[in-house]
């Protein structure tokens, strides 16, 4: 053991030698960024540390080097990951729970550089090192004189060097250890990673300068009036030149403003200023209440179409690049997201900034969480215990102190997941004394005796629906009932983005549209955390838990965002999107009209410009632009067909109007023709195709012919039209998704593998083949081995002119007491088919209860790019509501019809394959394209943290038939 003291490591004291928590700033004052290549050694643990490191003397040459910021475990992971690699956990605590004490093994980094101060670097006045986040926990010294030490990974610390530093090259040093008693605090979701990994710098502190700034910006809906008081140094005026303030600190100015809000982000570039320090404010006026039970923004209610956003960088981790942040909030707003909850801890605070520029609502959440007692029915936990209330405060203080004149943060959130306590009431009670603007949010105390909304993570829509008519069940203490049945509810988690999904959505919206109290909620959650690598052979593909052998790791519970790790939108997120569009257009061709109505709650429609398009089967007939006077928040209109439009409704066929919603003008996260909304409907009646036979099936050879279809002695089709194909035979199966897989509750996965089951290895038993004057019957019993269980499969086919017709009729035999997967027929042909066409639902995947942003069109892809690249394979790329779809390839083209619809999927694996993955460099594209031609497909729900599908999206086993139609081209 080394002589140094290193008590603070197991210390629940938040830190030492610190300065007090203050604004972040745009400030004048001499600064100087300390980022960049520090020297670097990791110690295995305290035992292991380098004695007299922090001395300028001592030579660190030999040393490494390791850029600041970043995260320690990130480095060099494909090559020999020199300083150690990533763990994931969930909830529980990767070590021994023995608070406040950690392991031995605890890697701790040695941070060393050297700066020359600046010449002109100011005589007078204090000068501050600032560390924006550190993780978790660290002690500094400069020029070898210790400074103190801190936690609280997420959250600023400054101390004060004045004293130690000199003229000229000057050392500082710094010792971060991964482990700490903060880390009991700590417990998120989320790769455990270490290391100084947002900036540092060096900033001075002028004699009467301005240490801190709080801003209060109001704004008076009924007046129009913003006001503006600015809480700083005694002395300092505050200007605002557009609005004509010129006031001392403290004064009020009343003003007309322009309000911010999230959809209209106005922002007022302000000064405050003394002799020697000036400060840049972007003062957003709104103001915050709870009121009639609502949480409102300027006197309205607001509806939150929110993400749960953790920081996240494939290459870095938690270490962001200020264009990352930029990207995450463009991406958002693309989609109609309007508000983050910053889970669970406040970012970086640049992000800040950006979301009052760019605008979205933000619930600021303070770095706590401490999950892992939930395991030992929560003895010990933190939020109770009196020893831990210095550091509950002192968290809470550095966010609510760093972040208070933000415009966007509109609610501060206590942590997350740390249960009830004391120190969470004493959390919420400094907060709204300190900051009386803002309501407070905690989930973890249903009965929300100290927050000011009832928060919910995962509650079903039938238990929604009843907190919308506050008709749910009563609190634990009663005495709390009254208070939170009047308050507003939030789901700050709700549809767990895990894989294929979040199915449900739609669901959801409607109550939030519904229930005034249901002011919306948050997605669990925006980006999958995965790790980026690469094969041997230069294939990038993504890490989860277990993939750097950890002991113990959660696996793949990681990967539940609505951008993949690389930030590609997955189909959950082109799909909440159209849930959530801000304007709802329905085109009513029986009364031939458009409806148009703004959900928005503040901006008009005047950004917006209405397109219209008429299509045949997917091609275009006429389009135009459709005149939509500025339609009011929270306002509706009806808008006749113009003329050209009504001249080409007709009765019957697949003529289609489609009206969009695009912006009509660049905004600083998307450009004019950005498409907002749209709604479509079918201006005709489709007729169906009835299959019908025109001629006799023959035997031939072993088999049987049908025109130009090829049968063998099994009744399997194996050639039409010259083209060899596989199947179609039924199929039941699909390689189960995440939310098959996990489950609160029950999980279908197993069900579907049971003995008794055995969808996953169906066998075809030929029961009997027969051949009528236009139709070749193979009747089949489909069942696996081991399983009384079956499915009735006839096969009926028919042959008119050049198109094959198979009529499947299934009929469940025995006690089926769970949903299918899916219904339908899978077939192979070759893989030189690899141009694929279709009439129908598009362009992206869709299932029974993610078919919201499936809009009826013709669309062309390729066979590879049909697939969703989820980082944990599983079943994708279903097509919804297909009439037809053709593959090209090789000089032949496949036509496949349907009667009416059918479910597409074509994929360079099969199921099986697919299911096998556990990677996307696991699945390799064989040598045939697999079809799977369904009838239909069940829901995806959330259940993998959440509800299961909602009944009406559930595919039951029952009696029933489907059509399909088959034609082959040169
Ligand atoms: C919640 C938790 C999140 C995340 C999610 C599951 O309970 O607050 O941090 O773990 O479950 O992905």
């Amino acid at each position: 053991m080394s002589r140094t003291d290193f008590t603070y490591v197991e210390s629940v004291s938040p830190g030492s030698g610190r300065r007090d928590p203050r604004a972040a700033m745009a400030s004048d004052a001499a600064a100087l960024s300390l980022d960049g290549e520090w020297r670097f050694n990791l110690a295995a643990g305290l035992h292991d540390t380098t004695e007299g490191f922090e001395n300028p003397g001592f030579d660190t040459e030999s040393w490494a080097t390791l850029a600041v910021p970043s995260m320690w475990q990130m480095h060099d992971l494909d090559g020999d990951a020199p300083y150690g690699k990533p763990q994931y956990t969930n909830t529980y605590y990767p070590f021994p729970v023995d608070p406040p004490r950690v392991p031995d093994a605890n890697p701790t980094g040695e941070y060393r550089r050297t700066f020359t101060l600046p010449a002109d670097w100011p005589a007078t006045g204090r000068t501050v090192l600032r560390f924006e986040g550190v993780d978790s926990a660290f002690a500094v010294w400069v020029n070898g004189v210790l400074l103190g030490d801190g936690k609280g990974s997420r959250l600023p610390t400054e101390f004060d060097a004045t004293e130690h530093l000199s003229a000229g090259e000057n050392t500082v040093a710094v010792r971060v250890h991964q482990w700490s008693a903060a880390s009991y605090l700590e417990d998120q979701d989320m790769w455990w990673l270490s290391g100084i990994f947002r900036p540092v710098a060096l900033v001075h502190r002028p004699e009467n300068g301005i240490e801190d700034v709080f801003a209060h910006a109001d704004y008076d809906h009924a007046t129009g009036l913003g006001s503006l008081r600015v809480e700083t140094a005694a002395g300092a005026r505050v200007t605002v030149p557009e609005l004509g303030i010129d006031v001392a600190a403290g004064e009020t100015a009343s003003v007309p403003v322009e309000p911010w809000t999230a959809e209209t982000p106005r922002l007022y570039d302000a000064v405050v200023a003394t002799a020697t320090e000036r400060v840049n404010l972007r003062i957003g006026f709104r103001t915050v209440t709870i009121e009639d039970g609502l949480l409102k923004v300027n006197g309205r209610r607001i509806l939150l179409r929110g993400v749960n956003r953790h920081e996240w960088d494939p290459d870095t981790g938690r270490t962001l690049s200020v264009e990352t942040m930029r990207r995450d909030l463009e991406i958002m707003k693309r989609h109609n997201v309007n508000a983050v909850r910053t889970s669970h801890y406040p970012p970086d605070r640049r992000f800040l900034d950006l979301c009052d520029e760019i605008g979205v609502w933000v619930i600021d959440e303070c770095d706590l969480e401490t999950h892992g007692f939930v395991h030992h029915e929560w003895r010990q936990n933190p939020s109770g215990e009196p020893m831990w209330r210095d550091a509950y405060l002192d968290r809470m203080a550095r966010m609510v102190e760093r972040d208070k004149n933000h415009a966007s943060v509109i609610i501060w959130s206590l942590g997350n997941e740390s249960h009830t306590g004391d120190n969470l009431a004493a959390m919420s009670q400094w907060a709204k004394q300190r900051d009386p603007g803002r309501p407070i949010h905690y989930e973890g105390d249903w009965d929300s005796g100290y927050v000011d909304m009832y928060s919910r993570m995962y509650a079903d829509t039938a238990e929604t629906d009843l907190i919308g008519q506050q008709a749910e069940g009563r609190t634990k203490d009663p005495a709390l009932d009254e208070h939170r049945r009047n308050i507003p509810f939030v789901l700050c988690e709700y549809a767990h983005a895990m894989g294929n999904g979040p199915g449900g959505l739609t669901e959801y919206q409607r109550l939030f549209e519904q229930y005034e109290r249901c002011q919306g909620g948050f997605i669990w959650e925006w980006i999958d955390h995965g790790v980026c690598r690469r094969t041997e052979d230069g294939r990038e593909w993504f890490a989860y838990g277990g993939d750097f052998d950890e002991p113990l790791h959660d696996g793949n519970f990681v990967i539940d965002g609505l951008v993949f790790p690389n930030r590609e939108p997955s189909p959950g997120l082109v799909e909440f999107k159209k849930v959530i569009e801000p304007v709802r257009i329905t085109v009513q061709p029986g009364s031939r009209a458009i409806g148009v109505t703004n959900l928005r709650d503040f901006a008009d429609t005047g950004d917006l410009a209405f397109t219209w398009a008429v299509e045949d089967e997917g091609q275009s007939v006429a389009e135009g632009e459709l005149e939509v006077r500025g339609i009011a928040a929270g306002e509706s209109a009806v808008i006749a067909f113009p003329a050209a439009v009504a001249a080409l409704a007709r009765p019957d066929g697949e003529r289609w109007l489609t009206v969009r919603a695009v912006l009509a003008k660049d905004e600083p996260w998307a450009e004019a023709g950005h498409e907002i909304a749209w709604g479509q409907a079918r201006l005709g009646t489709a007729s169906t195709p009835a299959p019908s036979g025109d001629t006799a099936p023959v035997a031939e050879g072993d088999g049987y012919r049908l025109g130009n279809a090829a049968f063998d002695a099994l009744g399997r089709l194996t050639a039409i039209g010259g083209l060899e194909i596989e199947g179609p035979r039924l199929d039941l199966w699909r390689a189960p998704v995440d939310n098959d897989l996990l489950g609160w509750a029950s999980q279908l996965a197993p069900k579907w593998k049971d003995r008794n089951a055995g969808l996953d290895r169906l066998e075809h038993k030929v029961l009997g083949i027969e051949s009528t004057a236009d139709c070749l019957t193979v009747s089949t019993r489909v069942g696996a081995g081991g399983a009384e269980i079956a499915m009735g499969a006839v096969y009926r086919w028919r042959l008119d002119g050049a198109r094959l017709w198979l009529t499947v009729e299934v009929n469940p035999e025995g006690e089926w007491d769970f949903p299918l997967p899916r219904l339908g027929v899978r077939a192979s042909v070759p893989k030189a088919l690899d141009q694929v066409e279709w009439f129908g639902g598009g362009p992206g995947e869709a299932y029974a209860d993610t078919r919201a942003a499936a809009r009826v069109g013709r669309f062309q892809s390729t066979v590879a790019g049909m697939q969703t690249p989820y980082v944990f394979p599983q079943e994708n790329g279903s097509r919804i509501d297909v009439r037809w779809a053709s593959l090209t390839g090789g000089g032949k083209s496949l036509k496949v019809f349907g009667a009416p619809e059918f479910a597409f999927t074509a994929r360079p694996w099969t199921s099986e394959q697919l299911e096998a993955a556990n990677h996307t460099y696991d699945l390799v594209a064989g040598d045939r394209v697999h079809l799977n031609l369904d009838a239909g497909l069940q829901g995806m729900g959330s259940a993998a943290c959440g509800p299961g599908v909602l009944p009406q999206h559930r595919l039951l086993p029952e009696a029933t038939a489907f059509t399909l139609g088959f034609e082959v081209t040169e």
